[in-house]
């Protein structure tokens, strides 16, 4: 059962949408405007973009949509829709789209969204809407939107709308980070809509997964909404995962199907990356955490120089960021390399884990980042890593008894007792007992 969460209702944002209104006052009066709608991914652009365009719509206001549907390279793409009515422009050059464009929005609001994966043809038009904004006196005023992601926009975009905002009185609205009261009411909603009444339809509710948000506590929800940085993109795919704060940035939850089904968009994102890049991808995820791009490309099974430029393309894509920590590169939010994980084919894990596995043991590394791999490699490696999973759960078990308790459970079942119980096997299931009850689950 998907969330519903595509009802549009919007949650909190009373000043923005107080400053948008005030836009249309502004057409109202006769006096177009440039708003520019900026935020991290997930945050809510689209969402406050709709908002203004539904209230446009109430007010009569005629309204237009320019979609970058895919990061195709046909010039001039994002505005094809917007001229079928009235035909290409007689002069199919920046000038010409600039002029036709202008026509079609006159007197109502125009919406350019993910501006930042425009083709460089489209951009142009909008590089001279932007600047001929405040010297168009003579043509019929209007409202243009233009949401992106400022990390991928194209310097000159940037730089053009740095100079509206500061010189000519351009909008900018931030979609930031939504309050953790505002969070709370936003995953109340949701529980409640996801809610399926008994007797609805029986086998839908048999079978329809648990919602995810079972009798959350407010000390659960304010975990939630800090591992989502207040960002409504990643609270519902966090919501969608079933989110635990106690295995949380191991893992998102247990609900991988749900995960995936909410992350439609994000696997839209990654499917338009070079097969390199992809490949990369998964290796990022397998590996976790912060990571080092040769590490990748190891684990890729990728030439040294191709896993650096698929890494360098991750990060021009805002898939990957630089931690400040040498090379060292991160999943720009933890759920996104988990995404990125559940979505690798099954058949790819073992070996990359195993790879990533013997690279964390060359490097000497902690023996709770060990068994995050030794995790994926019992029901193939069972035995040889079982001791990996319960030297990781000694070492976690203070600060992620749950993360403890599995690795232990998961060791146990690799070493099925034979004859008499080894020492070393009594010992685990001591401590598993003990993680258990550490992290409140006996
Ligand atoms: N204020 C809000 N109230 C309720 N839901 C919201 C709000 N803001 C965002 N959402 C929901 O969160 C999800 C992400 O929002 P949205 O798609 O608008 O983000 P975005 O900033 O446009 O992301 P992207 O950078 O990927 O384009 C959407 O499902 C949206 O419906
Ligand atoms: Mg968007």
């Amino acid at each position: 059962m998907p969330l519903p969460m595509e009802d549009g209702a919007l949650a909190g944002r009373e000043v923005e949408r107080a400053r948008l209104a005030q836009v249309l006052d502004g057409l109202g009066h006769g006096r177009g405007a440039v708003v520019e709608i900026v935020g991290e991914p997930g945050s809510g652009k689209t969402q406050l973009a709709c908002g203004l365009a539904d209230e446009a719509a109430r007010r009569g206001l005629p309204v237009l949509w320019a979609r970058v549907l895919r990061s195709g390279d046909e010039p001039f793409g994002v505005f094809r829709d917007v001229a079928e009515a009235s035909g290409l422009p007689e002069a199919p050059s920046p000038a010409g789209w600039c002029e036709l464009v202008r026509r079609r929005a006159a007197g109502g609001v125009l919406v350019v969204d993910e501006l930042h994966r425009a083709d460089p043809a489209s951009l142009e038009v909008v590089l001279r809407l932007i600047s001929s904004s405040s010297s168009s006196s003579a043509s019929t005023p209007f409202v243009l939107v233009l949401a992106h992601r400022p990390r991928q926009s194209q310097p000159a975009l940037l730089q053009a709308l740095d100079l509206g905002v500061r010189r000519d009185g351009m909008v900018r609205v931030q979609a930031g980070p939504l309050s953790a009261t505002v969070a709370a009411t936003l995953v109340d909603t949701w529980a409640r809509s996801a809610h399926v009444p008994p007797g609805a339809d029986s086998q839908d509710a048999a079978t329809a997964p648990p919602h995810g948000l079972p009798d959350r506590t407010s000390a659960s929800t304010a975990a939630l909404h800090a591992a989502a940085q207040g960002l409504p993109g990643y609270l519902r795919l966090l919501v969608a995962a079933g989110f635990d704060p106690e295995t949380w940035p191991d893992r998102a939850g247990e609900d991988e199907a749900r995960l995936l089904r909410e992350a439609a968009p994000l696997l839209g994102e990654f499917g338009e990356l070079s097969g390199s890049a992809r490949s990369a991808l998964r290796a990022a995820a397998v590996l976790g955490g912060t990571f080092d791009p040769v590490e990748v490309a190891r684990v890729a099974g990728l030439r040294t120089e191709a896993g650096l430029d698929a890494c360098a393309e991750l990060v021009r894509a805002d898939v990957l960021r630089p931690t400040g920590r040498g090379q060292r590169l991160a999943f720009r939010h933890p759920v996104v390399g988990h995404v990125a994980h559940t979505a690798c084919e099954l058949s790819f894990l073992p070996a990359a884990h195993r790879r990533a596995l013997r690279i964390a043991t060359e490097r000497g590394a902690p023996a709770a980042e060990r068994a995050r791999h030794a995790e994926h490699l019992v029901h193939t490696d069972g035995v040889a890593v079982a001791r990996v999973l319960a030297d990781g759960a000694a070492q976690t078990v203070t600060s992620s008894p749950a993360i403890a308790a599995r690795w232990l459970r998961l060791a146990l079942d690799a070493r099925p007792a034979r004859g008499r119980r080894s020492e070393e096997r009594a010992r685990w299931e001591l401590a598993y007992g003990r993680a258990l009850i550490a992290s409140g689950r006996l």
